[in-house]
């Protein structure tokens, strides 16, 4: 469920008009309500309620300041990726026990920041990640406390760009060399072991790997145990998935997926935390963008919108569907048309829908993709010197900028020029 909901023949966002910021700010942007996002962090807080965890939103699939605030208010933790992410985190105010540090190739510089701003864990992926880590970690006379991501050789069933759970994947440790790894580990006086950490991947829409992947968590958490390493925390990832199109999808919802956790690791007495991202901000998010032309190709009509690629990559990069429909509502009986929806940058990838059967549009019109929040502004470039576009935070009747969209001016300021030009 989400917020953004016609009324009287109009999208709105929460109870603002979206044609009305798109008249403040003009298009393409990105809006998020703060009812959605606090919502669904709320449904993944009451699946685990009655076990001790932390619900710890994964940064990269949003990373807005004020959105961040909005979840840490709210009482969430942050799952982290990067020297940047621990910035912006720790920049919004969150505290580094609340933050938990993932990622294949944590550099030097990142282990120390976070050591030395405060760190929950870090959900370690190697040996060599380890024993840098506890290099780090002991030139500072600190101890570094540690999970260590196994990595269970799960069919995730999702895209094969983000499905992380199989041996071929370049993530965590083969949990079959878990216990050697974890012998190691205790012998580093930098490193104090406390639990294990899994994510299979994301945009998952069935249980079953899920389940698979904990049982083997929890079959891993005895023998550790047995080998007499303390287990107290089990980080059990993110990877939830959302409906992209309203019609024909059903994932399961957060409080399926909190029984199967207690089902499958509530036994151990363990303290759980999940690292969910899409769930949470996936469906909090609009992109609105306007209606540029209606070209008549030869067999299609395309219509060209001033949103690409560079905003929202997804549809280019993995054939992702999303709902796209129009702000002012459609009249029922209205004939519907239907579209090729592309951008107006200079390759044929720019493509955000074939064939799509929908209102009949023209030019000037908004239209909004959904369940644009989560890896949509985050993962935006300027390519074609596109800059950037706004981010505006709705709650209830008031929307702010979040993220202004910068001139062409500064969208170049960052650019210099060597003395010899
Ligand atoms: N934890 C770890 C260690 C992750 O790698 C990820 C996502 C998450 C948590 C959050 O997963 P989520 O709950 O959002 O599914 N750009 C792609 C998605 C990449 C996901 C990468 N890792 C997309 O647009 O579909």
């Amino acid at each position: 469920m989400d917020h953004f909901l016609y009324r009287d023949g109009q999208l709105y966002a929460e109870d603002v008009p979206v044609a009305e910021i798109a008249a403040a700010v003009g298009t393409p942007f990105y809006v998020y309500s703060t009812a959605t996002l606090t919502r669904h962090f709320q449904l993944f807080d009451d699946a685990l309620d009655g076990t001790d965890h932390l619900v710890c939103f994964a940064m990269k699939s949003l990373s807005n300041q004020a959105v961040i605030k909005v979840l840490a208010d709210a009482g969430a933790g942050m799952d982290v990726v990067s020297g940047g992410e621990y910035y912006r985190a720790k920049a919004a105010g969150v505290s580094g026990d609340k933050i938990v540090f993932s990622g294949v190739g944590k550099t030097v510089d990142e282990m120390r920041m976070a050591l030395e701003g405060g760190i929950r864990q870090f959900n370690v992926e190697s040996e060599p990640e380890m024993v840098v880590l506890d290099r780090v970690a002991q030139s500072l006379g600190v101890v570094a406390p540690i999970t260590v991501r196994v990595n269970p050789d799960v069919d995730a069933k999702t895209h094969a760009k983000i499905a992380t759970g199989k041996s071929e994947n370049k993530f965590g440790i083969p949990i079959s060399r878990a216990r050697e790894v974890y012998a190691m580990a205790a012998k580093m006086p930098g490193l104090k072991v406390i639990g294990i950490d899994v994510h299979i991947g994301s945009q998952l829409t069935d249980l079953a790997p899920f389940e698979a992947a904990y049982l083997k968590v929890a079959e891993l958490t005895e023998q550790l145990r047995s080998d007499g390493h303390e287990i107290t925390r089990l980080d059990l990832g993110g990877g939830l998935g959302i409906p992209y199109a309203r019609s024909n999808e059903a994932p399961p919802l957060p409080s399926d997926y909190g029984a199967l956790i207690k089902r499958t690791v509530g036994h151990l007495g363990c303290e759980i935390e999940i690292e969910p991202g899409r769930l949470i901000s996936g469906n909090a998010g609009l992109l609105v963008s306007k209606v540029i032309y209606i070209k008549e190709g030869e067999d299609r009509q395309f219509m060209i919108i001033d949103g690409a690629m560079n905003d929202l990559i997804r549809p280019a990069m993995y054939d992702a569907y999303h709902d796209i429909d129009p702000i002012i509502e459609s009249v029922p009986g209205a004939e519907p048309a239907k579209y090729d929806i592309v951008g107006p940058i200079c390759e044929s990838g720019d493509t955000f829908a074939k064939a799509r059967v929908m209102t009949e549009v023209k030019a000037d019109d908004l239209i909004a993709f959904r369940s644009a929040g989560a890896y949509g502004a985050v993962m935006a470039s300027e390519y074609n010197s596109r800059p950037l576009i706004p981010e505006v935070l709705v709650n209830g009747d008031q929307f702010a900028v979040i993220r202004a969209r910068p001139t062409y001016e500064e969208m170049i300021g960052r650019d210099t020029l060597p003395t010899w030009l």
